[in-house]
């Protein structure tokens, strides 16, 4: 492109810049400018009829060819009415006195501001371990990555049970294994540490599960373990019966049902019934809630870790936080505290 200057004839695309160079030329000025006065002078200079800026620049528009002109046409206009405007906003703000920066509309809404919160299940882990520490127990974790016989044999639980069944567990590279529940945690603890043992361990356990309204291929669990010496089946119905009152308010009841599994002997699951208070005051019995299995350690798990089972006893629950958030929250689906939908999550921080 040829330099402007030397060509007898301007090109538009030469004037167009020029005229945008004067619009910011004017845009600082105006935005410099200390008074009205002064003002005043600037408009005169960039806009003025017959010696403003503007003007003379458009004068050499007669001087193009007759296509050109509509483009450079537009581009003055569109510099006229950006000083313009300027102008407008600076003899506003001497006229009122404020920057049009500092108006501030208190008619508009606030922002609210965007907290994290904790997740709805953690904080009922969270309120669980509260209760858990008062009666005595400690927290303990495990790895997530199990082999079969901290999941299964030393559970006394034979690997041709069902549970250690393909179908249901998600093996790694044999004989290691994603945990399928926190019991593993209680060999561990065994092995690590002297009676007496009042462990509590949340952690997440694994299934080969199809994700259902109840169900969740990974899934919080709570697993609680009692053993020393003398340690009762009386003092395993008192210490739940105790947690259930803390956990859900002294009206609840509590239901031991006999159950089964290879670790625990006998076996118990345990419901809660809630005393459930309307709005209006009116008290209603909830339905019998499951909420844990749980049972006395079964001798043969003290044997495995070379525990004499003479000696010492134990018993050991574990439970579904997310099931008792559900319950807690009122959720009827408990895919909805993982797929992390913020409104849910909003709803329920606290
Ligand atoms: N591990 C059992 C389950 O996942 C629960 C349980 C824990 C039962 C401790 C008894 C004692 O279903």
């Amino acid at each position: 492109m040829e330099e402007d200057s030397q060509s007898q004839t301007p090109s538009a695309e030469a004037l167009i810049q020029r005229l945008e160079a004067l619009a910011s030329e004017a845009d600082e000025a105006a935005v410099a400018a200390a008074d009205p006065e002064a003002l005043e002078g600037i408009r005169i200079r960039f806009l003025g009829r017959k010696e403003g800026l503007l003007s003379s620049i458009l004068r050499e528009l007669g001087r193009l060819a007759p296509q050109e002109r509509p483009a450079v046409g537009a581009a003055a206009n569109r510099s006229k009415e950006r000083v313009q405007a300027t102008l407008d906003r600076r003899a506003n703000e001497f006229a009122t006195g404020k920057l049009v920066s500092e108006v501030v509309d208190a008619t508009l809404p606030g922002r609210a501001r965007w907290t994290g919160a904790v997740h709805p299940v953690a904080r009922v882990v969270e309120e669980l371990w509260q209760i858990f520490r008062t009666l005595g127990f400690t927290r303990a974790r495990g790895p997530e990555a199990e082999n079969e016989w901290y999941n299964f044999v030393a559970l006394n639980t034979p690997l041709d049970h069902p549970a250690a069944d393909e179908q249901d567990t998600i093996y790694l590279d044999k004989p290691n294994l994603l945990r399928s529940h926190t019991s593993p945690v209680q060999i561990r603890t065994l092995q690590s540490h002297q009676p007496p043992i009042r462990i509590l361990a949340p952690g997440m356990v694994y299934r080969r599960d199809t994700a259902d309204s109840t169900h969740t291929p990974a899934f919080w669990q709570l697993e609680g373990l009692v053993v020393d010496e003398g340690v009762t089946f009386v003092d395993f119905k008192a210490t739940l019966a105790e947690f259930a009152r803390r956990f859900w308010g002294p009206g609840t009841q509590v239901r031991f049902r006999p159950s089964f599994f290879p670790f625990t002997e006998p076996s118990a699951e345990v419901d809660v019934k809630r005393m459930v208070v309307h709005a209006d005051g009116r008290r209603e019995e909830s339905p019998w809630i499951e909420i844990m299995g749980a049972g006395m350690v079964d001798p043969a798990v003290l044997d495995n870790v070379g525990y004499d089972s003479e000696r010492y006893t134990g018993w050991a629950f574990g439970m579904g936080p997310a099931r008792i958030a559900a319950l807690k929250y009122g959720i009827s689906d408990i895919r909805r505290f993982f797929e992390n939908d913020v409104r849910l999550l909003e709803q329920l921080a606290q």
